[in-house]
């Protein structure tokens, strides 16, 4: 039986990077039958909601999802499909592989870290009101549950991985209760494991990361300060082209890069589209096609090494397509 994907090509450069993945998985000897059906700017029209329950059902009967980026408007405007979408499916981990390759020029050599971080509370639960004409509040909630959940799922995945050593970040000295019950839960769990375990303030771990990102291994942290990390961390490994993720939940993931849908470079051929690629080689090992996986990553590793076929962010001279194609040649 194939596995049965509902795929979701989104807005801007989603598509663009969306159907090269597609096409280089449909390649790899994965036996996968796409579901494909759109949420974003893009239905709007059509549906009168960027986010038609037939993509949240398609979902949840399928369990596994390979989603481009969605175009949320700043200010005004309908809140974030990816924000409500995790919500909605309960994906409370959001998992973004930070890993240098040889032959991508890079700030640094030798990163292999995993960001791992909650993915359902904090600030972005998007509670916020005016207080009269002239002021703002945003309500930020921390549970013990999803802070429980975060952390274990974080020290699992260092077993997991083999990994050495799990970073707690937050802010509790200044944030006293919220954070605070977040890194008394996190010290709590580390109890349970024996793996190496630090808590480091989110302002200083910027510095850290940024200096001497081969002393992480595992960082788990809340919604907000997760989503600024990994962000800045794909800087570190050759940009946001570079980026992959996974949003996992009881028996649900969406598979999605960590990039947004660069209005500024799209329907152009210029997007990179590794990102995509390598949240496909995630996919494919969560479903177990490992051979498929190992295929499509070995081709891209082969592919970096020649200088000539990279896409423009990464210095070379391909295009989307161009790129996709050369991965296809490798494998
Ligand atoms: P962005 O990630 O779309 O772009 C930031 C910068 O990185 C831009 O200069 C862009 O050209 C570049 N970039 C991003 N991905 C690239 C790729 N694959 N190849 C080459 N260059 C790439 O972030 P931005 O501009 O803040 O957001 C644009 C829209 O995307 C917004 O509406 C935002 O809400 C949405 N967004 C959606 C996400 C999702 O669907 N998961 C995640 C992040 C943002
Ligand atoms: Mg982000």
């Amino acid at each position: 039986m194939p596995n049965k994907i509902t795929l979701i090509p989104g807005d801007g450069i989603g598509p663009e990077v969306i159907y090269a993945t597609k096409d280089i998985i449909d390649k790899s000897g994965a036996d996968i039958d796409w579901e494909i059906l759109n949420a974003g700017m893009c239905v709007m029209d059509e549906y009168k909601t960027p986010l038609p329950d037939e993509v949240i059902d398609s979902i949840k009967k399928n369990k596994v999802a390979l989603k481009g980026p969605i175009t949320t408007p700043v200010g005004s405007g309908f809140r974030s499909v990816n924000v409500g979408l995790r919500q909605k499916l309960n994906l409370y981990a959001n998992i973004r592989p930070i890993k240098s390759y040889e032959g991508i020029d890079t700030l640094h050599k030798n990163v292999d870290f995993v960001i791992v971080r909650e993915n359902t509370e904090g600030l972005y639960i998007g509670i916020e009101h005016k207080v009269g004409d002239e002021a703002c509040e945003s309500i930020k909630i921390i549970t013990k549950k999803a802070s429980d959940r975060i952390v274990k799922f974080a020290f699992e995945l260092a077993k997991k991985e083999n990994r050495k050593k799990v970073t707690a970040t937050h802010k509790a000295n200044i944030m006293k209760l919220s954070d605070g019950l977040f890194l008394k839960c996190a010290k709590d769990i580390a109890k349970d494991y024996d793996i190496e375990f630090e808590d480091v303030i989110v302002d200083a771990m910027s510095m850290k990361l940024v200096m001497n990102p081969q002393n992480y291994d595992v960082v788990v942290a809340p919604n907000l300060y997760g989503d600024i990390l990994s962000d800045m961390s794909s800087g570190l490994i050759g940009g946001l082209g570079m980026a992959p993720g996974a949003n996992i939940g009881e028996d649900i993931a969406v598979f999605e890069p960590v990039h947004g849908s660069a209005p500024d470079i799209a329907g152009k051929n210029l997007a990179n589209p590794i990102s995509c690629i390598l949240t496909g080689v995630m996919m494919l090992k969560y479903i177990g096609e490992n051979e498929a996986a190992l295929k499509v990553e070995s081709a891209l590793e082969k592919v970096f090494k020649q200088k000539d076929k990279l896409t423009k962010d990464l210095g070379g001279p391909l295009g989307t397509k161009e790129f996709a194609q050369a991965v296809i040649e490798n494998m």
